[in-house]
């Protein structure tokens, strides 16, 4: 993936950044002047060490963050100062996996998931088919009803990628969404992931586990020192060393 294109090439994009800089209250600028843009239908791991900004710009992405300045576009369209009253819609076409999952407590598993299909106004029948297939495909079938208060973190996580992907967006965005599962079910979700991008969702996806950024040929966005870089798919010979 080219970092630098000609703006007639951004037409389309995914999610585009233009010399984008964030800072939290007075400090720092914790990136400056980041730029990428990212095709459609593509799929990115988003690397970096802790604290290296990761969540911050997955939080750009689905404009829970502004940037301090710069330009951010999203499918197109310039969203930088999108207005509040915009924001439902934009996030309708994104799926969001959060690093500590943000379940609705007074929910069932199942009423998780199906909320972005009821809020689309999906038909019961479909809702019911569709998140029962996806919940099985997590191997939660047994705990549909379950509260997520009562289930592992790990179970948890499958919910918040289920509800993630359940309508199908156009942008999955997930922060660590394999921090809580054992390799089994990490690849698994994996190639959830994956079904959905070879349907065309686009896929950026936070991780530092190296194993899995090696068992995956995808491209990746490396966070370090407030810089982006991108990096090729990684090989297993490269688990260990800095660039990972
Ligand atoms: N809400 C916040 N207020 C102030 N600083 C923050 C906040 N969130 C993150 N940071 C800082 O931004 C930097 C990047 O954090 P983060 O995006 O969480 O990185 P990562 O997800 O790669 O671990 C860190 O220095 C962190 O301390
Ligand atoms: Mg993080």
């Amino acid at each position: 993936m080219a970092l630098v294109r000609k703006k007639a090439d951004f037409v389309g994009d995914t999610v585009q950044l233009e010399a984008v800089g964030l800072r939290y209250a007075d400090g720092p600028e914790i990136f400056s002047d980041v730029s990428f843009a990212i095709p459609q239908s593509s799929f990115h791991f988003l690397t970096g060490p802790s604290g290296a900004g990761k969540t911050s710009l997955l939080s750009l992405m689905y404009l829970a963050k502004r940037p301090s300045r710069g330009k951010l576009m999203l499918f197109g369209d310039d969203v930088t100062d999108a207005k509040r009253n915009r924001l439902p819609a934009i996030r309708r076409r994104l799926g969001v996996v959060f690093q500590d999952f943000r379940l609705l407590e007074h929910m069932t598993a199942f009423d998780n998931v199906a909320l972005p299909l009821r809020i689309a106004k999906v038909s019961e029948a479909v809702v019911e088919r569709n998140v029962s297939e996806l919940l099985k495909w997590v191997g939660l079938e047994e705990q549909m009803q379950a509260r997520p208060s009562v289930l592992s973190g790990g179970q948890q996580q499958r919910i918040a990628i289920a509800r993630a992907v359940v309508h199908r967006p156009k942008l999955i965005l997930a922060d660590e969404p394999t921090g809580n599962v054992d390799d089994a079910i990490a690849v698994r979700l994996m190639q959830l992931v994956v079904e959905l991008h070879k349907l065309g969702s686009s896929v950026i996806i936070a991780t530092h586990n190296e194993h899995l950024v090696a068992r995956f040929p995808f491209p990746r966005l490396h966070l370090n020192g407030g810089k982006v870089t991108a990096l090729p798919p990684m090989h297993a010979s490269e688990i260990g060393t800095a660039a990972s």
